[in-house]
């Protein structure tokens, strides 16, 4: 957990003060965000924490604005309390105007036509005349067009972890790592998806192919993508030989969107069957011409070669060991394990 004193203390600060919250956790946030971003303390408006420098790291990194100003997460910077709108103001309301000359206006933290007058070191909290909006920069009441008030009026509440973290931000999904999230402008989480063979790579906050992408560590890994069933532009629908085995064959399914099946189903025709591409169909083997190596499934046995009926290889585990020859006039026939006078002319061996 977290080492420093300082850390601990300040736990316990915000656990005593603000009990009543449940905001997410600086550990819990930072798991979620590319190592070493910045983000406002939760619960405070003047406190940031620099997130580890990478998923397995401690080296937490706490600061505290200097007086009088609020830290903005969207510039990752202490500022002046007026230009920036503090997303947990109301658990400071108490001291706002606590360091504030008498007469400085505030921006209401959760409404753009309230503002918030400091007199005698107190808030006064007011409201624009209808239709107009605070501008905090102004100190005044505006017209809506003159004024991009960063909180969004609408009824949705701010996620609690884009509360914390920059406006735009982008965050791991831990449960599949070809999705991630942004927090959007409203502090809303918005669920985001990579393009198609892309994932996203969480310490660079960006989609990147999935075979150079580095997954969140919490995320469960990426199933391999079978690439059998053709390309963006060049899709295969149906049945198609495995090309690293006789008796195996995938099926590819037919995507709404055009695109090439990414897991298309692997299926074994039955033993002693290979699949044969010309009619979708599980075969004899010796009915099948199949340029890989026969010995599939033979064990220790001798099966027929592709091209040379009079010829035979050698199986051992499944595997050809060595090729041999009949004798002269001989034919090899694969199904009684010896060379024969009977002429053999099974396709799996013919020319
Ligand atoms: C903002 O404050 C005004 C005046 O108190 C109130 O009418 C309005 O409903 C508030 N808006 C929001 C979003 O809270
Ligand atoms: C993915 O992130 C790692 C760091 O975790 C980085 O080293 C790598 O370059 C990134 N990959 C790409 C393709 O950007
Ligand atoms: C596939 O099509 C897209 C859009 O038509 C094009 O941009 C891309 O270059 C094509 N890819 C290949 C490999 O031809």
């Amino acid at each position: 957990m977290f080492k420093s004193p300082f850390f601990a203390a300040l736990c316990f600060i915000f656990a005593s003060s603000y009990a009543e919250q449940s905001e997410p956790s600086v550990k819990e946030i930072c798991k979620l965000v590319a190592p070493g971003t910045t983000i406002i303390y939760p619960n405070t408006c003047d406190k940031w924490v620099r997130c580890p420098s990478s998923f397995s790291a401690e080296d937490y990194e706490e600061g505290s604005c200097v007086f009088g100003l609020y830290f903005n997460k969207d510039t990752g910077r202490c500022e002046s309390i007026e230009n920036v709108i503090c997303p947990y103001a109301s658990a400071e309301t108490s001291n706002r105007c606590a360091s504030k000359e008498d007469g400085t206006f505030l921006a209401h933290p959760d409404n753009c036509s309230g503002y918030i007058f400091c007199s005698k070191g107190k808030e006064m909290q007011s409201t624009c005349p209808f239709g107009l909006i605070f501008h905090p920069g102004k100190a005044s009441c505006v017209y809506v067009n003159e004024y991009k008030c960063p909180i969004k009026q609408s009824a949705a509440k701010a996620n609690p972890i884009c509360k914390a973290v920059p406006k735009g931000l982008l965050l791991a999904n831990v449960n599949d790592c070809t999705k991630y999230y942004k927090c959007d402008e409203g502090s809303q989480l918005n669920s985001l998806q990579c393009n198609e063979g892309e994932a996203y790579n969480y310490s660079t906050k960006e989609c990147v192919s999935r075979n150079q992408v580095i997954c969140h560590p919490s995320a469960p890994q990426l199933e391999p993508e079978i690439d059998v069933c053709g390309s963006e532009n060049n899709t295969v629908v149906g049945y198609i030989a495995d090309k690293e085995s006789c008796s195996y064959y995938y099926i590819c399914a037919e995507r709404k969107d055009g695109k090439p099946d990414r897991k298309p189903m692997h299926l074994k025709c039955p033993n002693g069957y290979f699949f044969d591409s010309k009619t979708w169909s599980c075969r004899d083997r010796v009915n099948v011409k199949c340029y890989l190596d026969r010995c599939e499934g033979m064990g220790n046995k001798y099966v027929n070669v592709i091209g040379d009926c009079t010829s035979y290889a050698h199986c051992k585990n499944g595997v050809t060991l060595n090729n041999g020859k009949c004798k002269s006039g001989l034919f090899f026939d694969e199904r009684s394990q010896i060379c024969t006078q009977d002429i053999i002319t099974y396709a799996a061996c013919s020319p």
